[in-house]
């Protein structure tokens, strides 16, 4: 039986995180420099399934993996879809560029490749839809309560205008346009960012329903102006969403010292992107202007920088 690959993309949001969760649109891109991959291989004389996963350290049998595992659970909702109970023995290699907890994907992108690879190898790969609805229910460990903005990106690797439970609507860029993301090192989970905002929201519900309201409408907006090439109009709709975020409590100081540092060497807006409280941080820019955004954020903090063009 040959090794059967598979691998996926990691992605950025553009627009709209936090509100998502609460039925509001969410604009979201594939980032392609950075990937998850999944390699599967039978291991005659074998059983089970093995699985090496060098970046995480893990290195592990199926068996010996909990429930809430996310690897362990992306093999056995796979296995489940496929009415297999017990597959012929194999080893699952698994590697990604994506960093962790960042806001760029990476527990999407290692099921998205897992579940690729895996129904391959069995005989049956599955088709996106069912991929992604996999993805979205591993992410449930991840996320608690996730919108699914980041598996559907991931799995579709298109620029996605997102709205949870709706169908999926991928958009148009009629002129690309470049990104800088800048990384603060923060390691931050998006479950603590997410229960934060619920707990506030609770405690002040129209004040947040104004918040989400107000980045939906900035989210509207920046879809039409990707939709009809207005560029220019992006960078503000950045800097507008990123107040809003700040309002809602889920910036930090190292994250504001990004967007005022790419602001200030050029970059026509900024803001966080993701769950906040550290993460990434996106900055427009012109072409020609994208390395010295890159190095003026490295100044500021930032321990990488991806510069990545949009919709090329
Ligand atoms: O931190 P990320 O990029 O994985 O994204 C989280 C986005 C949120 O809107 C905060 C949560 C969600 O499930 O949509």
């Amino acid at each position: 039986m040959p090794a059967i690959a598979a691998s996926a993309p990691g992605k950025i949001i553009l627009f709209g995180e936090h509100a998502v969760v609460y039925g509001q649109p969410a604009l979201a891109v594939p980032v392609r420099q950075v990937e998850a991959k999944a390699i599967i291989k039978a291991q005659p004389g074998g059983e089970g399934i093995r699985i090496l996963a060098p970046d995480i350290a893990l290195r592990s049998e199926l068996s010996a993996l909990p429930l809430e595992d996310a690897v362990g659970k992306a093999i056995r909702l796979t296995l489940d879809a496929l009415g297999v109970a017990s597959p012929s023995a194999c080893t699952l290699m698994i590697s990604s560029t994506i960093p962790l907890a960042a806001g760029l994907g990476s527990g999407a992108a290692v099921s998205v490749a897992i579940i690729r690879a895996l129904s391959g190898f069995l005989g049956h790969p599955l088709p996106d839809e069912q991929v992604n609805a996999l993805t979205y229910e591993v992410e449930k460990l991840h996320h608690g309560t996730p919108s699914g903005i980041d598996n559907t990106v991931v799995t579709f690797a298109q620029p996605v205008y997102f709205i949870k439970g709706q169908p999926i609507k991928t958009i148009e860029i009629r002129y690309p346009f470049t990104l800088v993301i800048g990384d603060t090192g923060l390691v931050s989970p998006t479950s603590v960012a997410v229960g934060d905002v619920r707990r506030a929201y609770e405690a002040q519900p129209e004040l947040f329903e104004h918040y989400f309201a107000l980045c939906g409408r900035i989210t509207t907006n920046a879809a039409l102006s990707i939709q009809n090439g207005r560029i220019n109009s992006l960078g503000p709709l950045m800097n507008d969403n990123h107040e809003v975020l700040q309002k809602m409590g889920v910036s930090c100081p190292e994250l504001d010292q990004l967007v005022a540092a790419a602001r200030e060497a050029g970059a026509s807006g900024a803001k966080l992107s993701g769950g906040g409280r550290g993460g990434n941080m996106i900055a427009l820019v012109e072409p020609d202007q994208a390395q010295a955004v890159a190095l003026a954020l490295e100044d500021a903090g930032a321990v990488r920088t991806i510069i990545t063009q949009v919709g090329k």
